[in-house]
């Protein structure tokens, strides 16, 4: 049980649905076992095997697929906090040790906890090392694999990020899954033409809509990696890839874009399971493109606006956030990787009731309904 939950406040019937909805998630994990377990069940009556046990309820939800790879994972995410240095302004830096305390909270230990970018506001290296401070009050922070945003990269071309993080891109297996991150937030070179200082071309980076910086991409170099690090992952093991950016193209102006889309999607597209989880939108945002499924990732600093131009048609919009409240429309959550290798989505939005955004749905499984609005019916 969180914390949060024993605090008195005028959201207690959100805080009680909240809890209602997580204590749901922890049956789903049953669920998950169950279908795993009696799959087992059927493979061992089908070679004949006698003397099945009765069923042993389990925590966690694991089984094992027919290469028999463990399955199901659970990842906590924390994502764009956009710290600035703590003189300036402390806000940000509380709404991200408020993600820290959820995690810690966690009635199950995570596989791994994924931070999804731009955990500076200016890239300054004070901003990067408060971050890495407060996440070093991570319970599990061994298990915390980060990602880099554009925040935290373009003042000083990522060296102190990479100094305290390593490499922004990476690559590990789990439990049958392949995951892999990417840096996706390149810019080409619009800085030096221009006579920029550092600062000056962190804060336009920063502007997100000013119209000087350059779309973010992956690059060549970096797609013939991702698919060298695939060659051997056969088209129906799971993959989940990691990007700061969209891998695909929403909305230009503000950069929810990745210039070379199609072209990691090309990577991506034999594959029967493969899920991308994204950054830097700060907003409930999913979508699929063929058989690739997209889900975006809740800012624990602020929550922007949809893109004027509208949203993918897999997008169930959150609600405009309350401008009285400065944690509405931010959250953290969970990335919920089923026994079959697909993923579940969680958005716990701090003020609302949490929203569920499940492989069925984008898979328009028989009998999956689009998922509900995290309303609050006050406004
Ligand atoms: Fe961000
Ligand atoms: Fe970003």
């Amino acid at each position: 049980m969180s914390i949060r939950y024993l605090r008195e406040n005028l959201e207690t019937r959100v805080e009680r649905e909240r809890k209602e909805f997580f204590s749901g998630l922890v049956n789903l994990d049953r669920r998950s076992f169950l279908k795993v377990a009696s799959a087992s069940m059927t493979a061992a009556l089908g070679a004949g095997m006698a003397g099945f046990g009765s069923f042993q309820p389990m925590k966690i939800a694991l089984g094992a697929d027919a290469q028999g790879n463990e399955q199901s994972i659970k990842i906590a995410y924390l994502s764009d906090s956009h710290l600035y240095q703590k003189h300036i302004n402390d806000r940000f830096a509380n709404a991200l040790a408020r993600a820290v305390e959820d995690v810690n909270a966690m009635e199950e230990a995570p596989d791994f906890i994924f931070y999804g970018g731009d955990l500076a506001q200016l890239g300054q290296p004070e901003e990067l090392d408060l971050g890495a401070e407060i996440l070093s009050g991570l319970k599990y922070r061994d298990r915390l694999r980060i990602m880099v945003g554009e925040h935290d990269w373009y003042y000083d071309m990522g060296e102190k990020w990479q100094s305290l993080f390593g490499s922004p891109r990476w690559t590990f297996d789990l439990k049958g899954v392949r995951f892999v991150c990417l840096m996706s937030v390149n810019e080409e070179d619009f800085w030096t033409e221009a006579g920029m200082s550092p600062l000056e071309r962190m804060k336009t980076v920063a502007g997100l809509d000013n119209q000087m910086q350059r779309p973010f991409f992956v690059g060549d170099e970096q797609i013939a990696w991702l698919e060298k690090t695939l060659a051997d992952w056969k088209d129906d093991q799971p993959v989940i890839v990691f990007s700061h950016s969209p891998l695909y193209k929403l909305y230009k102006n503000w950069n929810f874009w990745t210039d070379d889309a199609e072209k990691v999607q090309a990577v991506l597209k034999r594959f029967q399971k493969v899920t991308v989880i994204h950054g830097h939108t700060h907003q409930v945002l999913t979508n699929k493109i063929e058989n690739i499924h997209f889900h975006g990732l809740l800012s624990t600093a602020w929550p922007w606006p949809y893109a004027p131009e509208g949203m993918p048609e897999w997008t169930v919009q959150m609600n405009r956030s309350d401008p009285f409240n400065s944690a509405d429309g931010c959250g953290d959550g969970e990335i919920r990787v089923n026994a079959d290798g697909l993923v579940d989505k969680v958005y716990a939005l701090w003020n609302r009731k949490p929203m569920l955004v499940p492989a069925a749905y984008l898979n328009e499984e028989e009998g999956a309904k689009r998922p509900d609005r995290p309303n609050l019916p006050a406004y």
